[in-house]
């Protein structure tokens, strides 16, 4: 992918769906790193090929990923590579039946993963309290998030396609069942990882403009609405552009998502699962 990238100047356009951003050329030409590009060239890819994985590659994802930044490098995560078919068949359907799962020739389970840290504690016969905390909980979350993101960018800079998978999260349990998770562990969502089809690939998909979400030294509150609006407009036309109908607008869309309990997909009752999977959560 690194050969292919368009230029800056595209890639910020295609990310902002042609509303300005508050770069100057110049300044666009001074900050050029082709790891700043892969990054601006990110898309969800949902169509895989069956071409097999260059050797090595898992290994040097995951040392990507553990080259992330961990909380007290606690490094309270773990992650499961899947290449079994039928098992990849069995968390698609917990996810939804979604195709890429099934397809993608590897499919990475990020785990938040306190039970380690346990384990070393009763080996170590010493007290591990501080995990029964939702703190500990988030610590986990993040440097799991933060692991798999470094993955996904890594991925992509050799040229592989990915996706994240948060349908995982229909059901814990039955997804720490496949995995044979131990208690204190949970998988935060999937990553789908490979050669993107011939043919099958996603475009860029634009973000909210900068106003909305860069605050200069306090959260400022006006200009939100105007914003949205200019992004509902571009959005409205990328729906259109990738034929995904029954999407009006970004905004009902994703008010859409947070309307009720019951937009949350069965996802509403995660603090019980997560409790049955061993954390307190205090
Ligand atoms: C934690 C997480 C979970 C996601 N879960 C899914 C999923 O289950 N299925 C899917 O097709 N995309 C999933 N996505 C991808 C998002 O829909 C996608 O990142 C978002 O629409 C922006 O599109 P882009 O990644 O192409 O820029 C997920 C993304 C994240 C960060």
């Amino acid at each position: 992918m690194t050969s292919s990238l368009p230029d800056r100047t595209a890639l910020l356009s295609a990310r902002y769906g042609g509303l300005q951003t508050s770069q100057s050329p110049e300044a666009l030409a001074r900050l050029a790193h082709p790891t700043l590009d892969t990054l601006l060239a990110h898309r969800s890819q949902r169509n895989f090929s069956a071409e097999p994985l260059a050797a090595g590659t898992l290994e040097t994802l995951v040392a990507a990923a553990q080259s992330a930044s961990t909380s007290s490098n606690l490094q309270c995560w773990s992650v499961v590579a899947v290449e079994d078919a039928q098992r990849k068949q069995r968390l698609s359907a917990i996810a939804s039946n979604q195709a890429s799962v099934r397809d993608c020739p590897l499919f990475l389970a990020w785990v938040v993963d306190l039970a380690r840290l346990g384990q070393i504690g009763t080996f170590s016969a010493q007290e591990a309290q501080g995990l029964d905390y939702l703190e500990a909980f988030l610590v986990g979350v993040v440097d799991t998030a933060l692991a798999a993101q470094n993955a996904a960018v890594a991925a992509e800079s050799l040229g592989l396609g990915i996706n994240y998978i948060g349908a995982l999260r229909n059901d814990p349990e039955a997804t720490a069942a496949e995995l044979g998770l131990p208690p204190r562990s949970f998988a935060l969502f999937g990553m789908c990882v490979g050669h993107v089809a011939e043919g099958g690939g996603m475009d860029i998909k634009p973000r909210l403009p900068q106003s909305a979400v860069l605050h200069r030294e306090q959260y400022r509150h006006d200009g939100l609405q105007d914003a949205v609006h200019a992004y509902d407009e571009v959005m409205t036309g990328f729906y259109s552009a990738q034929a995904m109908p029954g999407r009006s607008s970004w905004s009902a869309h994703s008010l859409a998502r947070v309307r009720d309990a019951k937009a949350l997909r069965g996802r509403d009752v995660m603090r019980a699962a997560l409790a049955r999977l061993g954390f307190e959560l205090r």
